[in-house]
């Protein structure tokens, strides 16, 4: 039998709570330590997730004993610092996305991962979700042929709530680190690094970027993308090739359905029902990759986050978005 895989928190928040509801459900692997700011905070997670070590301090997670692998949730200003923290220790990382603020962040957290010889991820669940992954099949099957345009949008109406990380300049916030980056995302796994980016953003009442619209140039392609706390949007993908084109559906980053339009013939609609919400399939990927003694995934490699904060720092100096004090 597989080795149980014993996971930590940082950060109790929103995406905490719905990674820990997939994690529960992964075979051979445990919740076994949460650290929060808040003592309160710390012992009702550690209680509704039937949790032994809880902490009021994030440092205080590596007394835990057999802690495997931590999962960072805390907004993206603190990426770079928590997960360096954790590699210090020779604690193994999984990262939310955005990875960090900027690529030199990105860098440190990779070089401290090489120093202490140790793994580190970026949470890009979107990599591991089997809509996604058919997506790349039946292109690298020739179905569409050449892929020739991209269209794909984030959208919806965040609440005013200008305390809280999406809207507030200091926790990183704006549309486009925040959700502009599964768009991006697509694109770069779908047809690598663009050679030429147009970028354009508008701006809210706290000052993070409402809105940024980009466009990203191929030498026989293009991406047309869209991310937005304004407007409840399509949240959908198309790709277009030279024979067909492939729609996954709301939410494209998560869809459990795609369907495939070849030139001439019946669409065909492909499902993959999960009771999860589908962070399972990234903690597998983590469980597999440290059970095999991996320092990285194959499938989601630091060369590609590397990539995606280049890019994400790209469209900002394009867009005009820029963080007072954390700008590099
Ligand atoms: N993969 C996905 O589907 C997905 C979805 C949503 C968000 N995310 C990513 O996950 C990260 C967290 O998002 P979230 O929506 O969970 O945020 P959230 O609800 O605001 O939770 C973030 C948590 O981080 C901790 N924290 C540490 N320093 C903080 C500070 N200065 N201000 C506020 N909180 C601080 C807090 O937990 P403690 O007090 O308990 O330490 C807080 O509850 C973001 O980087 C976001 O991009 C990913």
């Amino acid at each position: 039998m597989a080795k149980p895989i014993r996971w930590g928190i940082i950060g109790l928040g929103k995406i905490a709570e719905k990674f820990a509801t997939d994690l529960v459900n992964v075979p051979h692997t445990q919740l076994h330590a949460v650290a929060s700011t808040s003592i309160e905070r710390a012992q009702d997670f550690a209680r509704k997730f039937n949790v032994s070590n809880y902490y009021d301090s994030y440092e205080a997670i590596f007394k835990t004993p057999d802690l495997d692998v931590v999962y960072i949730a805390t907004p993206h200003t603190s990426h770079a610092e928590n997960a360096i923290l954790c590699l210090k220790n020779k604690i193994p990382v999984l990262c939310e996305k955005p990875f960090a603020m900027n690529i030199k962040e990105v860098q440190k957290m990779i070089d401290t991962a090489r120093e202490n010889d140790t793994f580190l991820m970026e949470a890009m669940w979107t990599r591991f979700i089997p809509v996604i992954q058919k997506t790349q099949e039946l292109i690298a099957e020739d179905r569409i042929g050449k892929i020739k345009t991209i269209h794909a949008d984030f959208g919806f109406v965040a609440p005013f709530t200008p305390e809280r990380r999406t809207l507030n300049p200091a926790l990183g916030g704006g549309a486009l680190l925040d959700i502009g980056i599964y768009p991006a995302y697509l694109s770069l796994l779908l047809l690598d690094y663009p050679t030429d980016i147009h970028a354009v953003s508008t701006f809210g009442q706290t000052g993070v970027d409402e809105t940024t619209s980009f466009v990203f140039k191929y030498p026989q392609a293009t991406a047309l993308m869209n991310a937005t706390f304004a407007s409840r949007t399509r949240t959908e993908a198309l790709i277009y090739g030279e024979k067909g084109y492939i729609h996954l559906p709301e939410r494209f980053h998560e869809s459990r359905t795609l369907t495939l339009y070849e030139t001439d013939k019946e669409p065909i609609t492909f499902t993959f029902e999960r009771e999860s919400r589908g962070y399972n399939f990234e903690i597998e990927e983590v469980n597999n990759c440290l059970r095999n003694n991996k320092k990285e995934s194959v499938k989601m490699p630091l060369s590609m986050s590397v990539k995606l904060m280049s890019l994400l720092d790209e469209i900002r100096q394009k867009a005009g978005i820029h963080y007072e004090g954390i700008d590099g």
